[in-house]
Protein backbone atom coordinates (compact mmCIF):
# COMPACT_ATOMS: atom_id res chain seq x y z
CA UNK A 1 0.00 0.00 0.00
CA UNK A 2 1.31 3.39 -1.27
CA UNK A 3 1.80 5.80 2.02
CA UNK A 4 -0.98 8.33 2.76
CA UNK A 5 0.88 11.74 4.01
CA UNK A 6 -0.13 14.42 5.90
CA UNK A 7 2.34 17.58 6.41
CA UNK A 8 2.85 18.65 9.70
CA UNK A 9 4.40 21.76 9.88
CA UNK A 10 3.69 25.05 11.68
CA UNK A 11 3.35 27.18 8.19
CA UNK A 12 0.95 24.42 7.29
CA UNK A 13 -1.28 24.84 10.20
CA UNK A 14 -0.68 28.31 10.52
CA UNK A 15 -2.19 28.39 6.38
CA UNK A 16 -5.05 26.12 7.18
CA UNK A 17 -6.41 28.39 10.27
CA UNK A 18 -7.16 31.01 7.83
CA UNK A 19 -8.37 29.03 4.85
CA UNK A 20 -10.66 27.30 6.84
CA UNK A 21 -12.22 30.58 8.41
CA UNK A 22 -15.44 31.16 7.03
CA UNK A 23 -15.07 34.95 6.86
CA UNK A 24 -11.71 34.67 4.78
CA UNK A 25 -12.38 36.57 1.16
CA UNK A 26 -11.83 34.72 -1.90
CA UNK A 27 -8.69 36.32 -2.64
CA UNK A 28 -7.09 35.40 0.98
CA UNK A 29 -8.61 31.73 0.44
CA UNK A 30 -6.77 31.85 -3.09
CA UNK A 31 -3.50 32.92 -1.37
CA UNK A 32 -3.78 30.25 1.49
CA UNK A 33 -4.50 27.59 -1.35
CA UNK A 34 -1.74 28.58 -3.47
CA UNK A 35 1.20 28.49 -0.76
CA UNK A 36 0.05 25.35 0.83
CA UNK A 37 0.08 23.44 -2.46
CA UNK A 38 3.66 24.67 -2.51
CA UNK A 39 4.68 23.13 0.37
CA UNK A 40 2.73 19.77 -0.39
CA UNK A 41 4.06 19.88 -4.35
CA UNK A 42 7.56 20.02 -2.41
CA UNK A 43 6.50 16.68 -0.32
CA UNK A 44 4.83 15.13 -3.28
CA UNK A 45 8.14 15.48 -5.46
CA UNK A 46 10.80 13.74 -3.00
CA UNK A 47 11.18 11.13 -5.49
CA UNK A 48 11.20 12.03 -8.79
CA UNK A 49 14.27 10.17 -10.96
CA UNK A 50 16.97 12.62 -11.47
CA UNK A 51 19.99 12.22 -13.54
CA UNK A 52 23.54 13.85 -13.77
CA UNK A 53 24.40 16.77 -15.61
CA UNK A 54 27.67 18.10 -16.14
CA UNK A 55 27.63 21.65 -15.47
CA UNK A 56 30.63 24.75 -15.48
CA UNK A 57 30.34 27.39 -13.07
CA UNK A 58 32.36 30.02 -12.80
CA UNK A 59 35.19 28.25 -11.26
CA UNK A 60 34.90 24.80 -11.98
CA UNK A 61 33.02 22.12 -13.99
CA UNK A 62 30.88 19.83 -11.30
CA UNK A 63 28.25 17.28 -11.97
CA UNK A 64 24.36 18.60 -10.70
CA UNK A 65 21.10 17.03 -11.62
CA UNK A 66 18.05 17.52 -13.71
CA UNK A 67 14.70 16.07 -13.14
CA UNK A 68 14.45 13.20 -16.37
CA UNK A 69 10.23 12.31 -16.78
CA UNK A 70 7.91 14.00 -18.12
CA UNK A 71 5.51 15.71 -15.44
CA UNK A 72 1.60 16.00 -15.78
CA UNK A 73 -0.50 17.61 -13.58
CA UNK A 74 -3.84 17.00 -13.82
CA UNK A 75 -6.04 19.86 -12.41
CA UNK A 76 -10.12 18.39 -11.20
CA UNK A 77 -12.02 21.56 -12.44
CA UNK A 78 -12.92 23.53 -11.05
CA UNK A 79 -11.06 23.73 -7.53
CA UNK A 80 -8.03 22.39 -8.64
CA UNK A 81 -7.73 24.67 -10.98
CA UNK A 82 -6.68 26.60 -7.49
CA UNK A 83 -3.33 24.06 -6.84
CA UNK A 84 -1.99 24.43 -10.59
CA UNK A 85 -0.14 27.40 -10.80
CA UNK A 86 1.52 26.86 -7.18
CA UNK A 87 3.13 23.33 -8.56
CA UNK A 88 3.86 24.88 -12.25
CA UNK A 89 6.03 27.55 -10.16
CA UNK A 90 8.01 24.32 -9.11
CA UNK A 91 7.77 22.42 -11.94
CA UNK A 92 7.58 25.02 -14.45
CA UNK A 93 8.29 22.39 -17.54
CA UNK A 94 5.19 20.62 -16.12
CA UNK A 95 2.12 19.83 -18.81
CA UNK A 96 -1.06 20.64 -17.58
CA UNK A 97 -3.74 18.16 -18.25
CA UNK A 98 -7.27 19.20 -17.44
CA UNK A 99 -10.20 16.93 -16.17
CA UNK A 100 -13.41 17.94 -14.77
CA UNK A 101 -16.30 16.49 -12.82
CA UNK A 102 -18.84 18.11 -10.33
CA UNK A 103 -20.05 16.30 -7.74
CA UNK A 104 -23.78 14.89 -8.23
CA UNK A 105 -25.78 16.68 -5.34
CA UNK A 106 -28.26 13.78 -4.53
CA UNK A 107 -25.97 11.18 -6.12
CA UNK A 108 -22.46 12.07 -4.35
CA UNK A 109 -20.86 10.46 -7.97
CA UNK A 110 -18.77 12.14 -10.35
CA UNK A 111 -20.18 13.57 -13.17
CA UNK A 112 -17.45 13.96 -16.09
CA UNK A 113 -17.55 16.89 -18.51
CA UNK A 114 -14.57 17.64 -19.63
CA UNK A 115 -11.21 15.79 -20.54
CA UNK A 116 -8.23 17.17 -22.15
CA UNK A 117 -5.57 13.92 -22.82
CA UNK A 118 -2.92 14.11 -25.58
CA UNK A 119 -1.86 11.02 -27.48
CA UNK A 120 1.21 10.48 -25.57
CA UNK A 121 0.82 10.31 -21.58
CA UNK A 122 4.08 11.47 -19.28
CA UNK A 123 5.54 9.14 -17.17
CA UNK A 124 4.94 10.91 -13.92
CA UNK A 125 1.26 13.15 -13.07
CA UNK A 126 0.12 14.80 -9.75
CA UNK A 127 -3.91 14.73 -9.48
CA UNK A 128 -4.96 18.14 -7.50
CA UNK A 129 -7.98 18.73 -6.09
CA UNK A 130 -8.18 20.38 -2.70
CA UNK A 131 -10.66 18.56 -1.54
CA UNK A 132 -11.19 14.60 -1.08
CA UNK A 133 -14.27 13.66 0.43
CA UNK A 134 -16.14 10.45 -0.61
CA UNK A 135 -13.07 9.96 -2.94
CA UNK A 136 -15.41 9.52 -5.89
CA UNK A 137 -14.00 12.53 -7.85
CA UNK A 138 -10.22 11.14 -7.22
CA UNK A 139 -10.79 7.63 -7.68
CA UNK A 140 -12.42 8.19 -11.00
CA UNK A 141 -9.33 10.67 -12.06
CA UNK A 142 -6.55 8.66 -11.41
CA UNK A 143 -8.48 5.99 -13.03
CA UNK A 144 -8.50 8.44 -16.32
CA UNK A 145 -5.04 8.95 -15.76
CA UNK A 146 -4.07 5.18 -15.57
CA UNK A 147 -6.07 4.61 -18.67
CA UNK A 148 -4.35 6.86 -20.43
CA UNK A 149 -1.01 4.81 -19.66
CA UNK A 150 0.56 7.50 -16.48
CA UNK A 151 2.91 4.78 -14.60
CA UNK A 152 3.77 7.09 -11.33
CA UNK A 153 0.33 8.96 -10.15
CA UNK A 154 0.05 10.69 -6.63
CA UNK A 155 -2.97 11.96 -5.47
CA UNK A 156 -2.34 15.86 -3.63
CA UNK A 157 -5.24 17.44 -1.63
CA UNK A 158 -6.15 20.02 1.03
CA UNK A 159 -7.78 18.52 2.99
CA UNK A 160 -8.53 14.40 3.26
CA UNK A 161 -11.70 12.62 4.96
CA UNK A 162 -10.61 9.43 6.64
CA UNK A 163 -13.70 7.96 4.40
CA UNK A 164 -12.46 9.09 1.31
CA UNK A 165 -8.69 8.27 2.01
CA UNK A 166 -10.04 4.68 2.65
CA UNK A 167 -11.57 4.30 -0.64
CA UNK A 168 -8.98 5.80 -2.64
CA UNK A 169 -6.44 3.41 -1.48
CA UNK A 170 -8.85 0.42 -1.98
CA UNK A 171 -8.95 1.59 -5.39
CA UNK A 172 -5.68 2.49 -6.04
CA UNK A 173 -3.24 1.04 -3.62
CA UNK A 174 -0.35 2.29 -5.75
CA UNK A 175 -1.69 5.94 -5.57
CA UNK A 176 0.14 8.03 -2.66
CA UNK A 177 -1.57 10.62 -1.18
CA UNK A 178 -0.68 13.99 -0.12
CA UNK A 179 -2.79 16.03 2.21
CA UNK A 180 -2.05 19.02 4.12
CA UNK A 181 -4.54 17.51 6.94
CA UNK A 182 -6.42 14.70 7.63
CA UNK A 183 -9.83 15.87 9.11
CA UNK A 184 -12.47 13.98 10.96
CA UNK A 185 -15.36 12.78 9.95
CA UNK A 186 -17.93 13.60 6.51
CA UNK A 187 -21.27 14.98 7.47
CA UNK A 188 -24.77 13.94 6.37
CA UNK A 189 -24.01 15.44 2.90
CA UNK A 190 -21.06 14.18 2.32
CA UNK A 191 -18.93 17.78 3.33
CA UNK A 192 -16.18 17.66 4.87
CA UNK A 193 -15.69 18.25 8.80
CA UNK A 194 -14.25 20.44 9.92
CA UNK A 195 -12.93 21.39 6.25
CA UNK A 196 -13.67 24.82 4.38
CA UNK A 197 -16.77 24.55 3.04
CA UNK A 198 -17.05 24.02 -0.76
CA UNK A 199 -13.26 24.75 -2.23
CA UNK A 200 -14.15 25.19 -5.69
CA UNK A 201 -17.12 28.12 -4.61
CA UNK A 202 -14.54 29.65 -2.41
CA UNK A 203 -12.18 29.99 -4.66
CA UNK A 204 -13.94 31.59 -7.84
CA UNK A 205 -16.30 33.81 -5.64
CA UNK A 206 -19.29 31.60 -6.55
CA UNK A 207 -20.99 30.89 -2.83
C1 LIG B 1 -15.50 19.14 -5.07
C2 LIG B 1 -14.02 18.95 -4.91
C3 LIG B 1 -13.81 17.57 -5.46
C4 LIG B 1 -15.07 16.86 -5.03
C5 LIG B 1 -14.74 16.04 -3.82
O1 LIG B 1 -15.81 19.49 -6.37
O2 LIG B 1 -13.25 19.94 -5.55
O3 LIG B 1 -13.65 17.53 -6.87
O4 LIG B 1 -16.02 17.86 -4.70
O5 LIG B 1 -15.80 15.25 -3.46
P1 LIG B 1 -15.75 13.65 -3.54
O6 LIG B 1 -14.45 13.24 -2.93
O7 LIG B 1 -16.93 13.25 -2.71
O8 LIG B 1 -15.88 13.24 -4.97
P2 LIG B 1 -17.29 19.93 -6.80
O9 LIG B 1 -18.07 18.75 -7.25
O10 LIG B 1 -17.90 20.75 -5.69
O11 LIG B 1 -17.03 20.81 -8.08
P3 LIG B 1 -16.34 22.26 -8.21
O12 LIG B 1 -14.86 22.05 -7.98
O13 LIG B 1 -16.65 22.65 -9.60
O14 LIG B 1 -16.94 23.18 -7.18
N1 LIG C 1 -16.33 19.28 -1.90
C1 LIG C 1 -15.97 20.44 -1.27
O1 LIG C 1 -15.68 21.45 -1.92
N2 LIG C 1 -15.99 20.45 0.08
C2 LIG C 1 -16.29 19.36 0.82
O2 LIG C 1 -16.26 19.46 2.07
C3 LIG C 1 -16.65 18.19 0.14
C4 LIG C 1 -16.64 18.16 -1.22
Amino acid sequence: MSPVVELEHPLVKHYLGILRDKDTPPHIFRDQIRRLTLLLAYEATRSLPLENIEVETPLCKTTCAQIVSRIGLVPILRAGLGMCEAVQELIPAAEVWHLGFYRDEDTLQPVEYYQKFSEHPPETAFVLDPMLATGGSAIEGINMVRKWGVTNVSMLCTIAAPEGIDKVQQAHPDVPIFACAIDDHLNEKAYIVPGLGDAGDRIFNTL
